[in-house]
């Protein structure tokens, strides 16, 4: 089983770093290289994405990535700042089901700025589409407009765009998923004012009567930001396109109060995938054995279980982080009195032995 490593930026090398020290105590034969990518790429090779890291990537059976970005890039063209490496692996891969579970663990409830009784025992699955919409629809660009307000002016332009088959696929992604949850999906749109999805909307409807064991619902994007907040757990699979699950995910992430346990999966159709926490590169905290290394580990967890077909060291995995949390060791971003602080590397080696403790047991 080969994995390609791309640690990135910001604390994205010490994360992975303690990703990789979990993998290794599991007795797989895991080939496990590692590669440039993002702004670390850009200062080696000029390119955030070299073609090195492209073709490694491409030739493994899943990535475990950290994360891209830093400030000092800001200036460059858009075709050479670091998120193009994550937009162009998605893209090159077809990694177009992107999952991103938001879990709110027992021990943090109160890490969550809602009220602990709105999000003990969340568990809410965004599936967006990572591939579509107005992130990669053509055309897009600069030019001078021909109409509107302000003929004559320059203008910015993108293109919101779906076919069919694209929302057939997430669709079924959704509902698959969904039948071994909760068996419901809540289907996010803006079918009351763009005909993008309409179709949308259209499409997941037919392809939910496949599904009768699934409760479909819809709701526009605008309704679902607020009842995110308002009754979360109302929610079990919410399925999206790729600008709405980019917004829709960062606020469900919040609501579990650490952005820092939250893991996520990007898979295409022959179940090759990225693995890569929720949050960023986070350039401020860099370097400094801050940052909090668990949201890589479930994401090691989940590349086991989605890509690789090892059930049973993920399980042995999303143990150990649980008893981690319930022996009291807590990064910064989710420290709160009467808990023990930790480092990246300590709360990495903690996983390690409670791991090894797993494993030994059966
Ligand atoms: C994410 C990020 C990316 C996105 C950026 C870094 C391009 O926000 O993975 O959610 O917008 O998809
Ligand atoms: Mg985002």
């Amino acid at each position: 089983m080969k994995i390609a490593v791309l640690p990135g930026d910001g604390i994205g090398t010490e994360i992975v770093a303690e990703a990789v020290k979990v993998l290794k105590v599991l007795n797989l034969p895991l080939e496990m290289e590692t590669a440039l990518v993002g702004g670390a790429a850009f200062d080696a090779h000029g390119h955030p994405l070299p073609e090195s890291t492209l073709k490694l990537a491409m030739a493994s059976d899943a990535v475990l990535f950290g994360a891209v970005g830093d400030w000092k890039y800001d200036t460059l063209e858009r075709p050479l700042r670091p998120e193009q490496a994550i937009l162009g692996l998605r893209k090159n891969m077809g990694l177009f089901a992107n999952f991103r579970p938001a879990i709110c663990y027992e021990q943090l409830t109160h890490a969550s700025s809602l009220k602990p009784e709105l999000v003990a025992g969340l568990d809410i699955l965004i599936i967006r589409e990572l591939t579509g919409d107005i992130y990669f629809g053509q055309p897009r660009g600069r030019r001078v407009a021909t109409d509107g307000h302000f003929p004559g002016a320059e203008e910015a332009f993108d293109t919101m765009r779906y076919t069919r088959p694209e929302i057939e696929r997430i669709a079924h992604v959704a509902f698959q998923a969904a039948q071994k949850r909760n068996k419901r999906v809540t289907s996010v749109d803006k079918a009351n004012v763009l005909e993008t999805f309409q179709l949308w909307k259209d499409v997941v409807t037919e392809v939910g009567k496949q599904y009768p064991d699934v409760a479909l619902d819809h709701m526009y994007v605008d309704n679902a930001a607020m009842q995110l907040v308002k009754e979360p757990k109302k929610f079990d699979v919410v399925v999206t396109g790729n600008m709405f699950g980019d917004i829709l995910s960062d606020e469900a992430s919040m609501l579990t109060g650490s952005i820092g346990m939250l893991p996520s999966a990007s898979l295409n159709v022959k179940n090759q995938g990225l693995y890569e926490p929720s949050h960023g590169s986070a350039p401020d905290i860099a370097g400094k054995n801050l940052a909090n290394p668990l949201a890589t580990i479930l994401s090691a967890a989940m590349m086991l279980r989605f890509s690789l077909n090892q059930d049973q060291a993920a399980d042995h995995i999303e143990s150990a982080v649980k008893a981690v949390l319930a022996s009291g060791l807590r990064t910064a971003d989710i420290y709160s009195e009467g808990t023990t602080k930790v480092g990246t590397r300590e709360m990495g080696d903690a996983v390690v032995t409670a791991l090894t403790k797993q494993i030994t047991k059966g």
